[in-house]
C-alpha cells in the first residue's frame, strides 16, 4: 500500500509517521536527543544528532513500505551556521534561545519597528534567526567571517536527505529576513542588517518538490511545526482555529488574506498551503505551567488525580487567578521578564484551588491570542485542541468556555508529522492539493461546546486577569 511519510525535527527528539492515503496511521516512529544550555538562557543542539535520528526513524517507518512521497517540519527559526563544504560551524542555536535581547532592539533601531512590520509582518524577537544572525557577528566574529550558507533546522535535515539546499516560505517566515506579504527574501531587510542574500536557500511553497532522496522518493519543501500541525489539524483556510496544549500554547488561524497586526503581537507568516497566510500566537508555558504545578506541589500524584482535585472548584476558584508567564511571554507581551503569579489566595484555597487556577489562568492566555486573532478578520468557528493538555476533560471545557467556541479533537493527535505527511502527499502527486489532503484524511473525533454559565463568568474574569500583567510589570 503506498505510504506518506511525515518527519519532525522537534526540540526533544524527532518523529515520523507514515500514513494511508486515508490517513490512517500505519507507523511511527521517535528519536530523542539532548539540548545543551552552555550558559543560562542559552539553548542549542548539535545538527549532526538531527540526522542521525531522522535517519534511523525514516528507516523504520518506511521499512518495508512503498513510499510515494516524504514531508518535513519542524522547530521554526533555529540558526544552523554552514561553511563552504557545508559542514556545520558551530552548534544551531535553537527557537527557545533568549541570549538575542540586544540584538533583537538594534534590529529594531536600525530597520525602525514601523517599517520592519511593513517589511516582514513581525517584530524582532529573541527567538527568530535574524538577531542570531547578528550575534554570531558581534561574539563569535571568526564563525561569522566563515559561513558561506546558512539554513534552519528541518532544511539542515534535507540537506543531508537530498543533498537539495532548499526552505519553504511557511518556516522562513520566522526568520524575520523573509518578505512575508510577497514571499520571497527581503532585499531591503537584508541590505540595512549588512546581511549577504547569498546565504540564503531558494524558498519554495510547502507543497512543492525541494528534492529526492537517493531511492528517488520526493520530498517536499515542507513547513514549520506549527504550520504543519495546523494542516494536520484540518486549518487550511478561514473557520476553525489550531489551538496547541503543549509545554508551550500555540493559537493558530488562517487569514482572509495578508494582513501583519499594527503592533505585531501575533506573528504573521506565510501558511504551508500556496497563497495563503496564517497568524499565530504564541504562549511559553502552557501545560508546562500545570507540569510546573505538578512537580511543584504534587510530584508523587498523577496528572488525572491532581485536576480532578480542580473539578471542587467553580469558575473563578473563589477569587484565584493565575498568571502564567513563568519563563517570560511571547503573546500577547513580547516581554523575556514577564513573571507568573497567584493572585488572591485566602486561607480556603486548596491544592486543587491552584490546580483550577492554573488551568484557568492559561486559557486566559490562549483568549488573549485568539482576540488578537480575531482582530485581524478572523471569524473562529472552533478550536481544533492537540497537544498533552488536550487529555484532559475538564480543562478543555474550562477552554471552551473560555475562549467561547466548540473544541475539537481530531481523530489522529500525531502532531506536525502528520501535516509534514500530508504535503508530501501532495508533492508526490498523491493528493492534487493541499485542500485535498485535508479533506481526504482529517476526520473530527469529539466535540466540547462552551458552558453558557462558566462563559458569562469567564468573560468577567478575563478583564480582571488582564488587569494583572501591567499591575505586576509597575512593581519590577
Ligand atoms: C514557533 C516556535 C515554536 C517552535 C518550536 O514560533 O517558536 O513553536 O517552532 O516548536
Amino acid at each position: 500500500m503506498t505510504a506518506l511519510v511525515g518527519l519532525d525535527v522537534g526540540t526533544t527528539g524527532v518523529a515520523a509517521v507514515a500514513l494511508a492515503p486515508d490517513g490512517s496511521v500505519l507507523a511511527r516512529a521517535e528519536r530523542s536527543y539532548p539540548l545543551s544550555t552552555p550558559r543560562a538562557g542559552w539553548s542549542e543542539q548539535d545538527p549532526e544528532d538531527w540526522w542521525v535520528a531522522a535517519e534511523s526513524a525514516l528507516e523504520e517507518v518506511s521499512s518495508g513500505r512503498d513510499v510515494a512521497g516524504i514531508g518535513l517540519s519542524g522547530q521554526m527559526h533555529g540558526l544552523v551556521a554552514l561553511d563552504a563544504s557545508d559542514r556545520v560551524l558551530r552548534p544551531a542555536i535553537l527557537w527557545n534561545d533568549q541570549r538575542t535581547g540586544a540584538e533583537c532592539a538594534e534590529i529594531e533601531r536600525i530597520v525602525g519597528l514601523e517599517r520592519l512590520i511593513g517589511l516582514t509582518g513581525n517584530r524582532a524577537l529573541p527567538g527568530f534567526t535574524a538577531p542570531k544572525l547578528l550575534w554570531l557577528r558581534t561574539h563569535e566574529p571568526e564563525t561569522f567571517a566563515r559561513i558561506a550558507r546558512i539554513c534552519l533546522p528541518k532544511d539542515y535535515v534535507r540537506l543531508r536527505l537530498t543533498g537539495s539546499w532548499a526552505s519553504d516560505v511557511a518556516d522562513a517566515s520566522g526568520t524575520l529576513l523573509l518578505d512575508v506579504e510577497q514571499r520571497r527574501w527581503s532585499e531591503a531587510v537584508l541590505d540595512a542588517l549588512e546581511l549577504p542574500s547569498v546565504w540564503l536557500p531558494p524558498v519554495l511553497e510547502s507543497p512543492a518538490v525541494s528534492g529526492t532522496t537517493t531511492a528517488g522518493v520526493p520530498v517536499a519543501a515542507g513547513a514549520g511545526d506549527c504550520a504543519a500541525a495546523a494542516l494536520g489539524v484540518g486549518v487550511d483556510r478561514p473557520g476553525p482555529a489550531s489551538v496547541v496544549l503543549g509545554t508551550s500554547g500555540v493559537v493558530f488561524a488562517a487569514l482572509p488574506g495578508y494582513r501583519p497586526e499594527e503592533r505585531a503581537r501575533v506573528h504573521v507568516f506565510c501558511h504551508a498551503v500556496p497563497r495563503a497566510w496564517h497568524a499565530m500566537g504564541v504562549m511559553l508555558s502552557a501545560a508546562g505551567s500545570l507540569q510546573w504545578l505538578h512537580d511543584a506541589v504534587a510530584g508523587d500524584v498523577s496528572f488525572d488525580a491532581l485536576v480532578e482535585e480542580a473539578e471542587r472548584w467553580g469558575p473563578g476558584a473563589d477569587g484565584l487567578l493565575f498568571l502564567p508567564y513563568l519563563q517570560g511571554e511571547r503573546t500577547p507581551h513580547a516581554d523575556p521578564d514577564a513573571r507568573g503569579a497567584f493572585v488572591g489566595l485566602e486561607l480556603r484555597h486548596d491544592r486543587g484551588a491552584l490546580v483550577r487556577a492554573v488551568l484557568e489562568g492559561v486559557a486566559f492566555g490562549l483568549r488573549d491570542s485568539l482576540d488578537l486573532l480575531r482582530g485581524l478578520g478572523v471569524d473562529v468557528t472552533a478550536a481544533r485542541v492537540t497537544g498533552g493538555g488536550a487529555r484532559s476533560a475538564l480543562w478543555l471545557r474550562i477552554c471552551a468556555s473560555v475562549l467561547g467556541v466548540p473544541i475539537e479533537r481530531t481523530e489522529t493527535d500525531e502532531g506536525s508529522a502528520f501535516g509534514a505527511a500530508l504535503l508530501g502527499g501532495v508533492a508526490s502527486g498523491v493528493f492534487p492539493d493541499v485542500h485535498e489532503a485535508v479533506r481526504a484524511t482529517v476526520r473530527t473525533r469529539d466535540v466540547v461546546e462552551p458552558e453558557p454559565a462558566w462563559a458569562d463568568a469567564y468573560d468577567e474574569l478575563h478583564v480582571r486577569y488582564r488587569a494583572l500583567y501591567p499591575a505586576l510589570r509597575a512593581l519590577r
